[in-house]
């Protein structure tokens, strides 16, 4: 391969992750269009020859405007708001081969009535009961109907923030029915409907593929822990960090990685079935392991965030190889490789996220001690002024621990963490014996009830 101009679009922790990943082909000349300068990026750009630009990642027409005056021949826009800003299209339109959804194709992600209304039409398994509304009338209705046991979400983008369930945030189907009026009332999410649907019980999982319109390509399986505070309580946030086992999950069958596998298959299908066209990039499946096997959540048209830090610390691939797979709508499967490991990414976030964040606090890393540790490091939300990192409002550094045993990746993670100081926290839970044998058990004891019945 000769050396490609390749575009990235984001600044978060998962696109560290996707910009380390892919100049470690001596190939990459890394460009990247940033909402705020991430230091990680911006050197990455620098030493492989590229150059980076800060500025509105929605606005379409200038990134692509930017990407046409640096050569770019290859672009992946990765955050969500820029795939339903339609980044991807007008790079399309600008002539660059681009590995990531047109706005068409992450309607996946950002309209949940789409996504569950393509599911039911196509009879595509692992779809829960669901109910899509238009006023407060519809929605008491089928609050009802599920007999109060829901889970209510605005039909667009709300950040992960949107969704709330009865029995942890909503108290009962009074404040089911107060929240989805609210939701209604507020527009929340932009899209004027909410989704009420059947609660699912067990235990989730991110099963992320690289996807060419006709193969889904699965990587490693991770579970992601939304909820801010040690054993998975307190308020939902983008994600506080995340472990995989190598392809597996330890409470999981070797038939819930085929039967997730196949749903999104049938999805991408599907997809290709409705509109004539075909779904090209990162496809995200949340799964739910449940007593009734394996159900959908919701999907995303992009990595997961941390999610994609795990998979890609043990990516043994060529992933500039497997973008232009993408793009050109076949990837080599030669391209694709995963080193069979554990990984273990926890997120450092200010104080006070994600209520009343304190951001602009300067942050210490330890080089020496970071390096003893022999974690990978990803800056997310974070500014770099004279050479100090300061805190930013959302999650800070991603650190990732690999090893050949999760305990090992756990630790290794933890001593990372101990090398950063400064007003940052983390849950230190993740990736430990005590929460993977939480879940191990919790699966048993679902798939055993299911048995007894
Ligand atoms: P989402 O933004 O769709 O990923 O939802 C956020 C979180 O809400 C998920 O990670 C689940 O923990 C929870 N959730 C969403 N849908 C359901 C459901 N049908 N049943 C139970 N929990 C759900
Ligand atoms: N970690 C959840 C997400 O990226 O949507």
């Amino acid at each position: 391969m000769a050396k490609v101009n390749f575009l990235l679009v984001g600044s978060g922790g998962r696109e560290h992750a996707i910009a380390e990943a892919l100049c470690r082909n001596p190939d990459a000349v890394l460009f990247a269009y940033m909402s705020s300068r991430n230091p990680g990026i911006a050197a990455l750009c620098k030493s492989s020859g590229g150059d980076y630009e800060i500025g509105d990642i929605c606005k379409a027409d200038a990134v692509a405007k930017w990407a046409k005056e640096k050569k770019i021949q290859l672009a992946f826009s990765s955050p969500d708001a820029t795939l339903e800003a339609g980044v991807s299209d007008a790079l399309i339109a600008a002539g660059i081969q681009t590995a990531s959804p047109t706005r068409e194709a992450s309607r996946l992600e950002w309209d949940k009535t789409f996504a569950r209304n393509l599911m039911k039409k196509y009879k595509i398994a692992g779809c829960p009961k669901f109910f899509v509304c238009k006023n407060e009338k519809e929605a008491n209705a089928a609050i009802d109907a599920l007999h109060g046991n829901v889970a209510v979400k605005p039909a667009g983008l709300t950040g992960g923030k949107g969704v709330k369930v009865t029995g942890y945030q909503l108290k009962d189907s009074a404040e089911a029915k107060a929240y989805a009026a609210e939701v209604l009332q507020t527009k929340m999410g932009s899209i004027p409907q909410v989704v009420i649907e059947e609660k699912l019980e067990g235990e989730e999982f991110t099963f992320q593929a690289f996807v060419d319109g006709k193969t889904v390509f699965g990587m490693p399986l991770v579970q992601d822990h939304k909820r801010a505070l040690e054993g998975d309580i307190g308020v939902n946030t983008g994600g506080m960090g995340a472990y995989s086992t190598g392809l597996m999950l330890p409470f999981l069958e070797p038939s819930d990685y085929s039967d997730a596998h196949e749903i999104m298959k049938a999805t991408i299908d599907a997809y290709a079935k409705e509109s004539g066209k075909q779904f090209v990039g990162v496809l995200y499946g949340q799964f739910i392991a449940t007593s009734k096997g394996v159900k959908v959540i919701e999907f995303n048209a992009r990595f997961g965030d941390p999610e994609a830090m795990n998979v890609l610390a043990v990516f043994d691939g060529n992933l500039l190889g497997v973008f232009e797979g993408m793009a050109k709508g076949e990837i080599k499967r030669e391209n694709i490789s995963f080193l069979h490991a554990a990984t273990v990414c926890k997120y450092l976030v200010p104080e006070g996220y994600p209520v009343k964040s304190i951001a602009n606090q300067p942050l210490e890393i330890d080089d020496a001690a970071l390096r003893k540790s022999g974690a990978r490091l990803f800056f997310a939300s974070v500014d770099e002024r004279e050479g100090k990192i300061y805190t930013g409002s959302s999650r800070n550094i991603g650190i990732v621990g690999v090893a050949d045993d999760v305990a090992v990746a756990e630790k290794i993670a933890e001593d990372a963490c101990d090398a950063v100081s400064g007003k940052v926290w983390h849950r230190k839970d993740i990736g430990t014996k005590k929460l993977l044998d939480r879940r191990i058990g919790h699966m048993k004891k679902l798939r055993e009830d299911m048995k007894g019945i």
